[in-house]
């Protein structure tokens, strides 16, 4: 049986993700930050996929303390690991920080998984096909790596650009992981405007709303969840490395942003040092 772990997997896209792979008889670990909500979220699983083989685990990408508490226990109550899904995400529009000090987008949506990758990698790498599956977005084309703001407010918070860092954090990491580690497949994606509360969790009024109004536009989280699973388990896929890819399962040039060698290498080198890797 192989075995995925599947971070943020208690809502939206990790839900849907989780339920795709369990019904295919994977081992699903459903990493998220919510214990109640993410051990009710894998009942729900079981029931409707029949499946005994979903595992709930805290794990707070806000705090490295939490990511390697998670890290610990998995590898000492597990054996396998085939498939990293690095999923979870946050948007907010108000400036908050980890519990390391980081700015909050940044410290989930990326140092969190960094860190998560790196404790989990040379298990991952045991597998005959190891993948890392890394949730981006198509806002990445208009972002900007700013080191500065990592740790402080500038000016005034911008939310979306906040977001947008992020996310070219995660293509760039995908990149990077993919030069680095060539045994491990690696590749990200864009999801689709996908009907989930993402923007509505952490939201001022009117990005909440503008969210609900676009809500009948977007695609459904069991359809949001394709690109995941075809980098997850399609065939083809093994061994092609470094790509980002649509919520149509195609493979999309990279913006100049986002295959700047030299920013990968600084983000990777800085990420470690935060990190303590
Ligand atoms: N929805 C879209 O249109 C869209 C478009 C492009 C990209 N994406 C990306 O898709 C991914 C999934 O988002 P979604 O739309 O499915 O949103 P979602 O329904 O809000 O799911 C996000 C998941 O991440 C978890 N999470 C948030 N902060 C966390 C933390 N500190 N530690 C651990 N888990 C945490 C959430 O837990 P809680 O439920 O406890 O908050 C939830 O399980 C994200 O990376 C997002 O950037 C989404």
């Amino acid at each position: 049986m192989k075995t995925a772990i599947v971070t943020g997997a208690s809502s939206g896209i990790g839900f849907a993700t989780a339920k795709a792979l369990a019904a295919q008889g994977w081992r699903v670990i459903m990493a998220s930050r919510n214990p109640e909500k993410n051990e009710r979220a894998a009942k729900e699983l079981q029931r409707l996929t029949g499946s005994g083989e979903l595992i709930p685990m805290t794990l707070d990408l806000a705090s490295f303390r939490s990511v390697r508490a998670f890290a610990k226990s998995f590898l000492e109550q597990q054996e396998g690991l085939d498939v990293l899904i690095n999923n979870a995400g946050i948007y907010t529009s108000d400036f908050q920080k980890t519990e390391d000090g980081f700015e909050m987008q940044i410290g989930v949506n990326h140092f969190g998984h960094f860190l998560l990758t790196h404790l989990l990698r040379e298990r991952l790498a045991q597998s005959e096909d190891p993948r890392l599956v890394v949730v981006s977005s198509v806002a990445h084309i208009q972002g900007q790596i700013d080191f500065d703001s990592f740790r402080e407010e500038k000016g005034v918070y911008k939310g979306f650009r906040a977001y947008r860092q992020s996310k070219l954090a995660n293509v760039l990491f995908t990149v990077e992981h993919a030069r680095r580690f060539p045994d491990i497949t690696a590749n990200c994606l864009h999801p689709g405007g996908v009907r989930t509360p993402i923007a509505t969790k952490h939201s001022n009024w009117y990005t909440n709303l503008g969210w609900r109004l676009l809500t009948p536009l977007l695609i459904s989280p069991e359809r949001g969840a394709r690109t995941s699973l075809f980098l997850a388990t399609a065939p083809e896929i093994k061994g092609q490395s470094g790509g980002y890819y649509d919520d149509k399962q195609r493979k999309r040039n990279l913006v100049p942003q986002a295959r700047d060698e030299e920013m990968a290498r600084r983000l990777w080198e800085y990420s470690e040092g935060v990190c303590s890797v």
